[in-house]
């Protein structure tokens, strides 16, 4: 097993980012806070120039490798914002690198992730058939194969965000992170741990993914089946490294529905001028689910990513369902 990154990886990898990427703002927004009857904080890493805080972990990786493994370039798996960060960062040190994804996968991150330079092959019904074709790419080209999961450098490297919302907001009640792996939710532990004690690190992934979800309560790795469309939370397996983490460090773990997402994401967009993809609006649809677990406090929502499809920003304009939040509609604080 990897060795678990320490609060001083992360400072480090602070150090290696420098240069490379500014901090990403987070904001509150009255209106928003008035539906949710708290103070809502946005960290926007739907901002990040390929889209997703995932970007923090690929630079880390590359900046802290030996030049001459670097050189040989990578083979990664990924369900898109990971690929765009290790295609981001390879065409930033001008080295090779093929990630395999799942075919189901949209054909935004896809592009995305071609124009960024990367070889995409499209392989697996998910991400474990990808990981396949993965492992065989990598020992065939003698190249390194980085789990998107299971990689000390790219918890270290998304922990930087982290650092980003406590040093700014050390008060906080609550913070609320969307899972896939659980690399940003446990480096969120790891930091809180150091910066804000108090503040309970809250996850979130899809009830119809729920394979992070159950490795948690589980105590103990285990694979569920992928019936969400929120690609990010979509991983199918728990990974060890974060769980490692995850299962001393975090308060809570919600389950959300698709249908809640989308409605978060809507309110995202009206309510905080920001554009979602579904994992980036996971965080908010848990506290929306969760109103009265919040209510009154400081909390902040990792905005993770904002590659939404062309579907889900079609779904924008959508009406909201029975009982969800209206676009233009604003509740008293404190509801
Ligand atoms: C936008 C977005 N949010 C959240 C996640 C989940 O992050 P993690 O795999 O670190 O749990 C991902 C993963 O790819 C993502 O792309």
């Amino acid at each position: 097993m990897e060795q678990t990154p320490t609060f001083d990886d992360i400072v480090a990898a602070r150090e290696l980012l420098a240069g490379r990427l500014p901090a990403t703002p987070m904001w509150s927004y009255p209106a928003l806070d008035a539906v949710i009857g708290a103070t809502v904080h946005v960290k926007h890493e739907n901002v990040q120039p390929v889209g997703a805080f995932k970007v923090r972990g690929g630079l880390t990786l590359l900046s802290g490798m030996p030049p001459e493994q670097r050189a040989r370039g990578l083979v990664t798996y990924s369900t898109g914002n990971h690929a765009q960060s290790m295609a981001y960062a390879c065409t930033a040190w001008g080295v090779p690198c093929t990630v395999v994804m799942p075919t189901a996968v949209s054909a935004t991150k896809v592009r995305a992730a071609r124009s960024l330079g990367a070889t995409v092959v499209l392989h697996g019904d998910d991400l474990g058939g990808s990981q396949e074709r993965a492992e065989k790419l990598a020992a065939d080209e003698d190249r390194l194969l980085v789990s998107p999961g299971d990689t000390p450098a790219l918890l270290a490297g998304v922990g930087t965000a982290y650092l980003e919302v406590f040093e700014a907001r050390p008060d906080l009640d609550a913070v609320v992170v969307p899972i896939g792996s659980g690399t940003g939710a446990a480096a969120a532990c790891l930091v809180a741990a150091e910066l804000a004690p108090n503040c309970r690190v809250i996850g979130v992934q899809s009830a119809e993914a729920p394979a992070a979800h159950d490795s948690w309560r589980a105590g103990t790795c285990v694979q569920r089946p992928n019936r969400t469309v929120v690609e990010g939370l979509a991983t199918g397996r728990g990974f060890a490294l974060p769980q490692g983490v995850l299962r001393t460090g975090l308060a809570d773990f919600h389950l959300v529905s698709d249908a809640e997402i989308a409605t978060a994401q809507r309110l995202l967009a009206s309510h905080a001028h920001t554009l979602a993809e579904g994992a980036g609006a996971a965080a908010l649809a848990a506290v929306l689910a969760h109103a009265e677990e919040f209510a009154g406090q400081r909390i902040a929502v990792m905005c993770s990513g904002g590659n939404a499809s062309a579907a889900e920003i079609a779904a924008l304009a959508d009406a909201p369902p029975a009982g969800g939040p209206a676009p233009t509609e604003t509740a008293p604080p404190g509801r």
